[in-house]
Protein backbone atom coordinates (compact mmCIF):
# COMPACT_ATOMS: atom_id res chain seq x y z
CA UNK A 1 0.00 0.00 0.00
CA UNK A 2 1.31 3.50 -1.09
CA UNK A 3 2.34 5.89 1.69
CA UNK A 4 1.33 8.92 1.32
CA UNK A 5 3.59 12.10 2.95
CA UNK A 6 1.54 13.82 5.07
CA UNK A 7 1.34 16.63 8.16
CA UNK A 8 -2.00 16.52 10.13
CA UNK A 9 -3.42 19.92 10.19
CA UNK A 10 -5.50 19.39 13.32
CA UNK A 11 -5.53 16.21 15.87
CA UNK A 12 -8.91 15.47 14.01
CA UNK A 13 -9.36 16.96 10.70
CA UNK A 14 -7.14 17.79 7.95
CA UNK A 15 -4.09 17.09 6.39
CA UNK A 16 -1.47 18.65 4.26
CA UNK A 17 -0.41 16.01 1.32
CA UNK A 18 2.97 16.79 -0.10
CA UNK A 19 4.93 15.73 -3.10
CA UNK A 20 2.07 14.99 -4.83
CA UNK A 21 1.44 17.06 -8.78
CA UNK A 22 -2.29 16.45 -9.47
CA UNK A 23 -2.15 17.71 -12.70
CA UNK A 24 0.32 14.59 -13.28
CA UNK A 25 -0.83 11.39 -13.96
CA UNK A 26 -0.79 9.34 -10.81
CA UNK A 27 -0.81 5.52 -9.99
CA UNK A 28 -3.77 3.92 -9.08
CA UNK A 29 -1.74 3.31 -6.07
CA UNK A 30 -1.16 6.95 -5.33
CA UNK A 31 -4.86 7.68 -5.81
CA UNK A 32 -5.88 5.12 -3.83
CA UNK A 33 -3.86 6.16 -1.03
CA UNK A 34 -5.20 9.73 -1.78
CA UNK A 35 -8.95 8.69 -1.28
CA UNK A 36 -8.36 6.89 1.60
CA UNK A 37 -6.79 9.74 3.23
CA UNK A 38 -9.75 11.81 1.85
CA UNK A 39 -11.91 9.49 3.86
CA UNK A 40 -9.98 9.27 7.07
CA UNK A 41 -8.77 12.94 7.47
CA UNK A 42 -11.85 14.52 5.78
CA UNK A 43 -9.95 17.55 4.14
CA UNK A 44 -6.57 17.11 2.48
CA UNK A 45 -4.42 20.21 0.84
CA UNK A 46 -2.02 20.21 -1.66
CA UNK A 47 0.04 23.26 -2.60
CA UNK A 48 1.37 25.04 -5.52
CA UNK A 49 -0.70 23.30 -7.94
CA UNK A 50 -0.66 24.12 -11.59
CA UNK A 51 -3.97 22.75 -13.35
CA UNK A 52 -5.78 23.86 -15.90
CA UNK A 53 -9.90 23.54 -15.67
CA UNK A 54 -9.46 20.45 -17.94
CA UNK A 55 -6.75 18.45 -15.17
CA UNK A 56 -9.20 19.81 -12.45
CA UNK A 57 -11.71 17.81 -13.78
CA UNK A 58 -9.35 15.14 -14.99
CA UNK A 59 -8.37 14.24 -11.59
CA UNK A 60 -11.73 15.19 -9.87
CA UNK A 61 -13.20 12.27 -12.15
CA UNK A 62 -11.14 9.71 -10.48
CA UNK A 63 -13.62 10.05 -7.51
CA UNK A 64 -16.66 9.58 -9.61
CA UNK A 65 -18.99 11.47 -12.03
CA UNK A 66 -19.14 14.82 -11.56
CA UNK A 67 -22.30 17.04 -10.69
CA UNK A 68 -23.39 19.96 -12.86
CA UNK A 69 -25.16 22.84 -10.81
CA UNK A 70 -28.31 23.47 -10.05
CA UNK A 71 -26.84 27.16 -11.33
CA UNK A 72 -25.49 26.62 -14.53
CA UNK A 73 -25.05 30.59 -14.84
CA UNK A 74 -22.53 29.90 -12.32
CA UNK A 75 -20.74 27.08 -14.16
CA UNK A 76 -16.86 28.19 -16.24
CA UNK A 77 -17.89 27.79 -19.89
CA UNK A 78 -17.07 25.07 -21.88
CA UNK A 79 -16.61 23.21 -18.46
CA UNK A 80 -19.94 23.07 -16.78
CA UNK A 81 -18.54 20.24 -14.57
CA UNK A 82 -16.47 23.19 -12.87
CA UNK A 83 -18.47 25.55 -10.57
CA UNK A 84 -17.44 28.90 -10.55
CA UNK A 85 -17.42 30.72 -6.70
CA UNK A 86 -16.50 34.23 -7.11
CA UNK A 87 -17.35 38.11 -6.09
CA UNK A 88 -16.09 39.01 -9.77
CA UNK A 89 -18.10 40.86 -12.29
CA UNK A 90 -17.31 40.87 -16.07
CA UNK A 91 -19.43 43.14 -18.74
CA UNK A 92 -21.99 43.88 -15.28
CA UNK A 93 -22.39 40.06 -14.50
CA UNK A 94 -21.39 37.77 -11.69
CA UNK A 95 -18.72 35.15 -12.82
CA UNK A 96 -19.39 32.85 -10.30
CA UNK A 97 -21.55 32.30 -6.70
CA UNK A 98 -20.90 35.06 -5.29
CA UNK A 99 -21.98 35.93 -0.87
CA UNK A 100 -23.79 32.65 -0.72
CA UNK A 101 -21.54 30.21 0.65
CA UNK A 102 -21.10 32.25 4.20
CA UNK A 103 -23.07 29.80 6.09
CA UNK A 104 -21.73 26.24 6.98
CA UNK A 105 -23.05 23.80 5.00
CA UNK A 106 -22.49 20.64 2.71
CA UNK A 107 -22.31 21.17 -0.69
CA UNK A 108 -25.18 19.75 -2.22
CA UNK A 109 -26.47 17.90 0.72
CA UNK A 110 -30.42 19.04 -0.54
CA UNK A 111 -30.39 16.25 -2.74
CA UNK A 112 -31.04 12.96 -2.95
CA UNK A 113 -27.52 11.75 -3.23
CA UNK A 114 -25.75 14.41 -1.68
CA UNK A 115 -21.91 15.08 -2.95
CA UNK A 116 -19.14 12.32 -2.03
CA UNK A 117 -16.83 15.22 -1.87
CA UNK A 118 -15.45 18.40 -3.81
CA UNK A 119 -12.09 19.51 -5.04
CA UNK A 120 -12.02 23.26 -4.90
CA UNK A 121 -8.92 25.54 -6.29
CA UNK A 122 -7.83 28.61 -5.70
CA UNK A 123 -6.61 30.71 -8.16
CA UNK A 124 -6.86 34.14 -6.64
CA UNK A 125 -7.83 35.24 -2.64
CA UNK A 126 -6.71 38.66 -0.84
CA UNK A 127 -4.03 37.99 1.61
CA UNK A 128 -5.59 37.45 5.27
CA UNK A 129 -9.19 37.46 4.27
CA UNK A 130 -11.66 35.12 2.27
CA UNK A 131 -10.45 31.90 3.81
CA UNK A 132 -13.02 28.64 4.30
CA UNK A 133 -13.30 27.01 7.61
CA UNK A 134 -14.43 23.42 7.83
CA UNK A 135 -15.88 21.39 10.69
CA UNK A 136 -15.51 17.85 11.25
CA UNK A 137 -18.66 16.16 11.66
CA UNK A 138 -16.76 12.72 13.10
CA UNK A 139 -15.74 14.97 15.75
CA UNK A 140 -18.84 16.71 16.47
CA UNK A 141 -20.70 13.52 16.51
CA UNK A 142 -18.52 11.68 19.02
CA UNK A 143 -18.13 14.52 21.09
CA UNK A 144 -22.49 14.82 21.48
CA UNK A 145 -23.66 13.67 24.90
CA UNK A 146 -24.76 9.69 25.02
CA UNK A 147 -28.43 10.70 24.93
CA UNK A 148 -28.54 13.17 22.12
CA UNK A 149 -26.46 11.07 19.77
CA UNK A 150 -28.74 8.32 20.39
CA UNK A 151 -31.76 10.58 19.85
CA UNK A 152 -30.16 11.78 16.37
CA UNK A 153 -29.15 8.16 15.50
CA UNK A 154 -33.14 8.00 14.76
CA UNK A 155 -34.10 11.01 13.72
CA UNK A 156 -34.22 12.82 9.87
CA UNK A 157 -33.60 16.21 8.52
CA UNK A 158 -36.00 17.40 5.63
CA UNK A 159 -33.91 19.36 3.16
CA UNK A 160 -35.74 21.86 1.37
CA UNK A 161 -33.35 23.82 -1.19
CA UNK A 162 -36.05 26.13 -2.72
CA UNK A 163 -37.59 27.26 0.26
CA UNK A 164 -34.22 28.21 1.67
CA UNK A 165 -33.41 29.94 -2.05
CA UNK A 166 -36.04 32.44 -1.97
CA UNK A 167 -35.16 33.09 2.02
CA UNK A 168 -31.81 33.40 1.77
CA UNK A 169 -30.61 34.39 -1.78
CA UNK A 170 -32.64 37.68 -2.07
CA UNK A 171 -29.62 39.08 -4.31
CA UNK A 172 -29.93 36.84 -7.28
CA UNK A 173 -32.27 35.89 -9.73
CA UNK A 174 -35.46 33.68 -8.69
CA UNK A 175 -35.05 30.23 -9.52
CA UNK A 176 -37.03 28.93 -12.85
CA UNK A 177 -39.66 26.70 -13.04
CA UNK A 178 -37.13 23.91 -13.96
CA UNK A 179 -35.05 24.39 -11.37
CA UNK A 180 -37.72 24.33 -8.75
CA UNK A 181 -38.65 21.26 -10.54
CA UNK A 182 -35.36 19.96 -10.09
CA UNK A 183 -34.65 20.47 -6.43
CA UNK A 184 -37.49 18.68 -4.56
CA UNK A 185 -37.17 18.40 -0.73
CA UNK A 186 -35.76 15.42 0.55
CA UNK A 187 -34.68 13.85 3.23
CA UNK A 188 -31.61 12.15 5.14
CA UNK A 189 -31.46 10.25 8.64
CA UNK A 190 -28.82 12.55 11.11
CA UNK A 191 -26.26 10.50 11.65
CA UNK A 192 -24.58 8.06 8.91
CA UNK A 193 -22.18 5.89 8.50
CA UNK A 194 -19.75 6.83 6.11
CA UNK A 195 -19.72 4.39 3.09
CA UNK A 196 -15.83 3.89 3.32
CA UNK A 197 -15.16 3.47 6.33
CA UNK A 198 -18.59 3.19 7.96
CA UNK A 199 -17.67 5.46 11.07
CA UNK A 200 -20.56 7.24 12.49
CA UNK A 201 -20.96 10.97 11.44
CA UNK A 202 -22.81 13.59 12.29
CA UNK A 203 -25.16 14.61 8.95
CA UNK A 204 -26.79 17.73 9.12
CA UNK A 205 -26.18 20.88 6.84
CA UNK A 206 -28.02 23.55 8.62
CA UNK A 207 -28.82 26.06 5.92
CA UNK A 208 -30.74 23.75 3.65
CA UNK A 209 -33.04 22.14 6.68
CA UNK A 210 -36.38 22.93 6.94
CA UNK A 211 -37.58 20.77 9.77
CA UNK A 212 -36.89 17.00 11.09
CA UNK A 213 -38.93 14.75 9.89
CA UNK A 214 -42.54 14.61 11.80
CA UNK A 215 -41.67 18.01 13.92
CA UNK A 216 -43.12 20.85 13.13
CA UNK A 217 -40.54 24.07 12.02
CA UNK A 218 -41.10 25.90 14.84
CA UNK A 219 -40.19 22.50 17.39
CA UNK A 220 -37.02 22.05 14.65
CA UNK A 221 -35.85 25.46 14.39
CA UNK A 222 -34.05 25.56 18.47
CA UNK A 223 -33.03 22.43 18.55
CA UNK A 224 -30.98 22.29 14.76
CA UNK A 225 -29.68 25.70 16.54
CA UNK A 226 -28.50 24.11 19.17
CA UNK A 227 -26.31 21.12 17.58
CA UNK A 228 -25.19 23.09 14.83
CA UNK A 229 -24.14 25.97 17.22
CA UNK A 230 -22.29 22.53 19.19
CA UNK A 231 -21.03 21.37 16.13
CA UNK A 232 -19.57 24.64 14.40
CA UNK A 233 -17.78 25.18 17.57
CA UNK A 234 -13.94 25.78 17.82
CA UNK A 235 -13.99 22.79 19.20
CA UNK A 236 -13.97 20.95 15.60
CA UNK A 237 -12.63 23.33 12.94
CA UNK A 238 -9.91 24.24 10.92
CA UNK A 239 -9.79 27.57 9.04
CA UNK A 240 -7.23 27.43 5.94
CA UNK A 241 -5.80 30.49 4.21
CA UNK A 242 -5.69 30.33 0.96
CA UNK A 243 -2.77 31.05 -2.02
CA UNK A 244 -3.06 31.11 -5.56
CA UNK A 245 -2.17 27.42 -6.83
CA UNK A 246 -3.84 25.57 -3.67
CA UNK A 247 -5.91 22.87 -3.85
CA UNK A 248 -8.19 21.55 -0.83
CA UNK A 249 -10.36 18.16 -1.48
CA UNK A 250 -12.89 18.01 1.06
CA UNK A 251 -15.59 14.86 2.14
CA UNK A 252 -18.84 16.57 2.33
CA UNK A 253 -20.15 13.01 4.02
CA UNK A 254 -18.12 14.31 7.28
CA UNK A 255 -17.76 18.45 7.10
CA UNK A 256 -19.18 21.35 7.03
CA UNK A 257 -17.91 24.39 5.20
CA UNK A 258 -18.17 28.31 5.11
CA UNK A 259 -16.48 31.35 3.28
CA UNK A 260 -15.24 33.65 5.67
CA UNK A 261 -15.73 37.16 4.75
CA UNK A 262 -13.90 39.66 2.67
CA UNK A 263 -13.65 42.63 1.38
CA UNK A 264 -15.79 42.23 -1.75
CA UNK A 265 -15.98 45.26 -2.90
CA UNK A 266 -12.19 46.06 -3.66
CA UNK A 267 -11.07 42.62 -3.41
CA UNK A 268 -10.90 39.44 -5.91
CA UNK A 269 -11.41 36.18 -4.96
CA UNK A 270 -11.52 33.20 -7.76
CA UNK A 271 -12.06 29.55 -7.13
CA UNK A 272 -12.94 26.58 -9.11
CA UNK A 273 -15.35 23.78 -7.45
CA UNK A 274 -15.63 20.25 -9.18
CA UNK A 275 -18.38 18.38 -7.07
CA UNK A 276 -18.30 14.72 -7.02
CA UNK A 277 -21.63 12.71 -7.26
CA UNK A 278 -22.87 11.30 -4.22
CA UNK A 279 -24.66 8.09 -2.64
CA UNK A 280 -27.46 7.01 -0.78
CA UNK A 281 -27.24 8.52 3.08
CA UNK A 282 -27.33 5.17 4.70
CA UNK A 283 -27.74 5.18 9.43
C1 LIG B 1 -18.27 26.41 -1.17
O1 LIG B 1 -19.18 26.62 -0.39
O2 LIG B 1 -18.24 25.38 -1.83
C2 LIG B 1 -17.17 27.42 -1.30
C3 LIG B 1 -16.58 27.82 0.00
C4 LIG B 1 -15.71 29.03 -0.16
O3 LIG B 1 -15.99 29.88 -1.02
O4 LIG B 1 -14.75 29.17 0.61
Amino acid sequence: MTDLNLTELTPFIGAEVHDVNLGAPMSDETFTAVKRAVAERSVLLFRDQDLTPQSHIDFSSRFGALEKHVLQDFCLDGHPEIFVVSNIMENGKHIGAFGGSKEYHSDLAYISEPSKGSVFRCLECPDGEGETEFVSLFAAHDALPAEKRAWLAEQSAVYDYVWDYSRRQTQRPPLSDEQIHNTPPVTHPCVRSHPETGRKTLFLSPIWIRNFEGMSEEDSAPILKELTDFATGPDFSYRHSWRAGDVLIWDNRSTLHKACPFDEENSRRLMHRTTITGEQTVR
